[in-house]
């Protein structure tokens, strides 16, 4: 990431849900909004997603770049939406979200009570952000951390050690190492919660292909590297599910995010992983 700057990634991602709020997990939008409204560059993107002319803009943009990734992102969010409302239905009263962007579930889960008690955790530079335009608020308890890190002390001080605890990481492994990836997973099995869900995203490893969507045009991975938030990892179901076992976690399952009527397809290139401990 680049250095005091929120994540570029995070922002467009909040961009898209604005600008397909009808794909959107239902609120997610007014959300994003909100969160992009600090910034005068954030305030002008915004402006453009809302006008026809900026629609048909970025719509090229994205059919030039990378065809289907916007509704495979709005597809992981109301999947990601689906599997922690459901946690919810199973018992679990906390939800900590880690590299949470400009994402909305937190808040949108606090709001409607979802979860007892919310944390969510990102680069202090992109939560800068998200902290200044939902301020004041005391719904979701935002701490700053590098992931890189594994699970300083903030994240278990902040939360309630006694509530089953559901943990979502969507859009986020990617960008770290492996070896940052195993200790998180460590780190976050060792919680000190009755009972952990996780639902994490990852991308899949392909044999002699660099780690990115397969349809993606040559400018998104120099893009990226510009913008400090290159892909560092990428697995399979069999790696990660392997990863998992030594690490504590159990009852997996994995999947993909591509709709079998095709009515809205994800991209073939990231999935789910569900797993508790
Ligand atoms: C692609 S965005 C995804 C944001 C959000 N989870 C979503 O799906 O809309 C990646 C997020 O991971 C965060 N991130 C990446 N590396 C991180 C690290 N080492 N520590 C903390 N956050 C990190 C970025 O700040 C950014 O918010």
């Amino acid at each position: 990431m680049r250095q005091g700057r929120a994540s570029a990634t995070a922002r467009l991602i909040a961009l898209a849900t604005v600008m397909r709020e009808g794909d959107s997990p239902a609120g997610a939008a007014p959300w994003c909004a909100r969160m992009l409204s600090i910034h005068r560059k954030d305030r002008i993107l915004l402006r453009s997603v809302r006008h026809p002319i900026g629609r048909s803009f970025w719509n090229a943009v994205e059919r030039l770049t990378l065809p289907g990734m916007v509704a495979h992102w709005l597809r992981r969010k109301r999947e990601i939406d689906r599997l922690a409302r459901q946690a919810a239905a199973d018992g679990f009263t906390q939800l900590l979200v880690l590299g949470a962007g400009l994402d909305t579930l937190s808040w949108r889960t606090a709001e409607a009570r979802v979860f007892e008690r919310v944390v969510s955790a990102d680069h202090p530079a992109t939560l800068a952000a998200v902290e200044r335009a939902v301020a004041p608020t005391s719904l979701v308890t935002l701490v700053p951390i590098d992931l890189a890190d594994g699970l300083t002390e903030s994240v278990p001080t902040a939360l309630d050690p006694d509530a089953q605890t559901l943990v979502v990481i969507e859009g986020v492994l990617m960008y770290l190492s492996e070896s940052h990836t195993e200790r998180l997973l460590a780190d976050l099995a060792n919680l000190p919660a009755p009972r952990l869900r996780l639902i994490a995203s990852y991308m899949t490893d392909r044999p002699n292909r660099p780690i990115g969507f397969t349809n993606q045009n040559a400018l998104v991975r120099p893009w990226l590297a510009t913008r400090g938030e290159p892909m560092l990892w990428a697995s399979t179901d069999e790696d990660l599910g392997a990863m998992l076992d030594r690490l504590g976690w159990s009852a997996r399952a994995f999947a993909g995010l591509e709709t079998p009527d095709g009515s809205s397809p994800g991209l073939p290139d990231e999935r789910l992983v569900v797993a508790e401990r």
